[in-house]
């Protein structure tokens, strides 16, 4: 069985490669890295720009710098004098892939975000906050990018519903097989979100998403459809992640990921377990993570959204949350005028019998590591942690 909201990644970390400006904060660890997502085992490989130890040592210099200049107390009163350093570092191989580049995004607010106004003045007043300090985030550390001409790849993982004119990046983790049923719904493909079983969500939804449409139907779309985005608390999001690919059997994880993960980390390895890539540990899975060289590349589940979405880029006009998010989701669905009946599904069909992760649960594999590692695995999902406000997980964290 293939991964469930990673079917079509394959290239998106190479493409990231030559994306124009390349966030060099954000961006680093997965510069010098293998590619590889193809169920099929298709390998792309990417050859690093830049020694890696330079990179990282520029890393770690710019996060300092960025944590010195930010106290997540303090976000909207900093001054905006730091800016992050990005790059042009397009080699020809990637020029080529990058012919196919697209315009400059605009911003005309659409008509959803007036009737949020009106439906839930508290709750619009959040959202509205929300995208402040988003674009606050991006105009400190981001400066310039809302300018850049979108490329296809960056709009990849947004799925379209041209009927209620509505934009949804798609974050695994974060609801995404229900927020596909619901556009499936709402597209009038299906009747009822209820009959739609999760392969089917995944593999079957005959939805759109913006990099297939030529350039002036991607700018229109960009520039008048409402925007979504539906974020969790990174760790959070994360020990999902992990429970769900590496807890339970699964005929692509433990292979693709699991065999390489344990093999590199593990000293002493069964021949069992190097056979079937079973039994990842979270700990062991987070030596991957941070892993300059990572043995297999990094994978939609657990990239960041800061990276996966392109938040500074695309600027979302709703700006959702797990922690709320059937009572946001179903906002959205009134704000855009969707029919009565439908509403945000419950459904949780990945392992229905596991309890569903919680800040209590992710507290509990976080403490399988040293503080070492914990401040990394936070340095790793910074960005994401100060675009949506999310606060620091545990307090030795700087
Ligand atoms: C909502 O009601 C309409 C007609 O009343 C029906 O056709 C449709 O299937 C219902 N939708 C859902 C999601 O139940
Ligand atoms: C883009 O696609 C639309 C609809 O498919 C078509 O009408 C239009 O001519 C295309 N534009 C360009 C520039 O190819
Ligand atoms: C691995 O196995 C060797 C030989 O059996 C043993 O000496 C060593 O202590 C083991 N290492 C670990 C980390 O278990
Ligand atoms: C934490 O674990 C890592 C291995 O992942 C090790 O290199 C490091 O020294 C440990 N740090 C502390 C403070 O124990």
């Amino acid at each position: 069985m293939k991964p469930p909201c990673s079917l079509y990644c394959s290239l998106c970390s190479l493409m990231l490669l030559g994306a124009g400006s390349l966030l060099l904060l954000v961006h680093l660890q997965d510069l010098s890295h293998n590619v590889l997502h193809q169920p099929s085992g298709l390998q792309v490989l990417v050859s690093p720009r830049w020694p890696v130890e330079d990179l990282m040592t520029k890393a770690e210099t710019e996060v300092a710098a960025l944590k010195a200049k930010v106290s997540s107390k303090s976000l909207m009163a900093e001054d905006s004098s730091l800016v992050v350093v990005t790059r042009q570092s397009v080699t020809k191989r990637h020029r080529k892939l990058l012919l196919k580049s697209g315009f400059a995004a605009s911003s005309a607010p659409p008509a959803a975000e007036q009737q949020q106004r009106l439906k839930s003045p508290q709750l619009a007043r959040t959202l509205e906050s929300r995208r402040r300090l988003l674009k606050d985030i991006c105009s400190k550390y981001h400066r310039g990018v809302r300018d850049q001409r979108v490329s296809w790849q960056q709009v990849s993982r947004v799925y379209v519903e041209d009927q209620s004119r509505l934009l949804y990046c798609e974050v695994p983790k974060v609801g995404c097989s229900n927020w596909k049923r619901v556009l499936m719904v709402l597209g009038g493909s299906e009747a009822s979100t209820q009959d739609i079983p999760h392969d089917a969500a995944h593999y079957a939804n005959h939805l759109r998403r913006l990099d297939s449409y030529n350039s002036s139907g991607m700018a229109s779309r960009l520039s008048s459809y409402t925007k979504v985005l539906f974020v969790r608390e990174p760790f959070e999001r994360l020990v999902s992640a992990f429970r769900d690919k590496f807890e339970s059997p699964n005929s692509y994880y433990h292979p693709v990921f699991g065999r390489p993960i344990i093999s590199r980390y593990r000293t002493n390895a069964t021949r069992a377990a190097l056979r079937t890539g079973a039994g990842v540990t979270f700990r062991e899975f987070i030596q991957y993570l941070l892993d300059v060289h990572r043995p297999v590349g990094m994978d939609i589940h657990w990239e960041p959204v800061s990276q996966l979405c392109n938040p500074c880029l695309l600027q979302y006009n709703f700006i959702g949350k797990f922690e709320r998010l059937e009572e946001e989701a179903n906002f959205l669905l009134q704000s855009i005028g969707a029919p009565k009946n439908l509403t945000f599904p419950g459904f949780k069909d990945r392992n229905p019998l596991a309890e569903r992760t919680s800040s209590k649960i992710t507290q509990r594999y976080f403490s399988q590591l040293n503080s070492t590692e914990r401040q990394k695995a936070f340095d790793f999902y910074y960005m994401d942690y100060l675009m949506f406000n999310y606060p620091k997980p545990f307090k030795d964290l700087y």
